[in-house]
């Protein structure tokens, strides 16, 4: 059931029941993450992999102390400045975490997601929220409701219904371990925010798609059914028929092709659309009668760097 009733998703997660949730990034797929069975029955439903540890979600920045320990005092400056907001702080863990949601690692992933309706819910309840991102392990992640009953609507119990999500990409990962400040995974928050936060460099941005720490980093993750292809579009384009291609444009299309196959990110250059449109139009390309979906790079700073991320793990060269 889709709806946007706060107090039935608190019922449901009550029982230890899941429930997608709106954030500013991407929708959750949540469950009591004291819960050891609630949280089993997220990696059932998305056929995800154990060792691909959870996020958990918070209400309050005093939940940051109950769930992790020794938390550096760089983590309590990013999360002062960026929560609630789409960062992932990556800390040791406390006791009361359970190992099913960080896949046996001594350390969590914690997050204060940015919308009204998440908030409201989480500050209703007397223990956080596991969540995913609510989309089959290793496909598209969704940014509205009917994206996730689309794909996952039978297996969970309340779809709550926040609308279109503005952010439109995943949270930035970063690890903060004594003073070491360490990008996992590139996200909603771009990094030269993060720095001029923190009045440094950051440490490390491990960017490689070998990275076992965050399997969000994985290639081939975040990926379309159909064959995509990133970077240069005119290269690749002679090698097809181009009623048989789908074309994801930064800022502007070809008129010589059909608009229909056409899809362009932000027509004003503009990289935070650009990021919120990024998931809808890879899920509309995909569902196209044709062959290839052809994507071209974006500039490569602020949110340019995590679109260019997602595309190039999509991307099956
Ligand atoms: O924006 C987001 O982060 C969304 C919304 C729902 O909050 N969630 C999300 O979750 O993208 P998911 O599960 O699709 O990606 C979470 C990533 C995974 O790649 C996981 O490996 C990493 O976070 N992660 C979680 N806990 C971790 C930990 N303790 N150490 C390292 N990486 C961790
Ligand atoms: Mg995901």
């Amino acid at each position: 059931m889709i709806g946007t009733d706060i107090s039935t998703a608190k019922t449901v997660l009550s029982n230890n029941k899941l429930v997608a949730i709106p954030t500013e990034t991407v929708y959750g797929l949540a469950a009591n993450a004291l819960d050891q069975k609630a949280v089993t029955s997220i990696f059932e439903v998305k056929n995800r992999p154990s060792f691909d540890p959870l996020i958990v979600h918070i209400g309050q920045i005093e939940d940051v102390n109950r769930y992790a320990n020794k938390v550096p005092e760089v983590a309590f400056q990013l999360a002062k400045e960026f929560w609630p907001g789409p960062l992932t702080l990556i800390l040791e863990k406390s006791k009361d975490i359970p190992y099913i949601v960080t896949s046996g690692n001594e350390t969590v992933g914690l997050r204060m997601p940015n919308h009204p309706l998440t908030l409201e819910l989480l500050r209703s309840l007397d223990f956080p929220l596991a969540a995913p991102s609510a989309n089959p392990f290793g496909y598209v992640s969704p940014t509205t409701a009917q994206h996730v009953a689309d794909q996952l609507g039978p297996h969970i119990e309340y779809i709550l219904d926040g609308g279109a999500c503005q952010v439109g990409v995943e949270s930035t990962i970063v690890k903060c371990t004594g003073n070491r400040v360490e990008i996992l995974r590139l996200g909603g928050l771009p990094v030269e925010s993060i720095e001029a936060c923190l009045g440094r460099k950051v440490d490390d941005i491990q960017l490689s798609s070998s990275n076992p720490q965050a399997p969000g980093m994985l290639s081939s993750h975040y990926s379309p059914r159909k064959k995509l292809i990133y970077g240069n579009v005119n290269q690749h384009l002679e090698s097809y028929h181009p009623d048989r291609v789908g074309f994801l444009w930064f800022d502007m299309g070809k008129e010589e092709l059909a608009d229909s196959n056409q899809r362009i990110l932000s027509k004003k250059g503009n990289l935070a659309e650009a990021a919120s449109n990024l998931f809808k139009y890879l899920r509309e390309l995909d569902a196209l009668d044709i062959d290839v979906i052809l994507a071209e790079s974006l500039p490569d700073e602020g949110l340019g760097k995590a679109i260019n991320d997602r595309l190039m793990r999509a991307s099956s060269l």
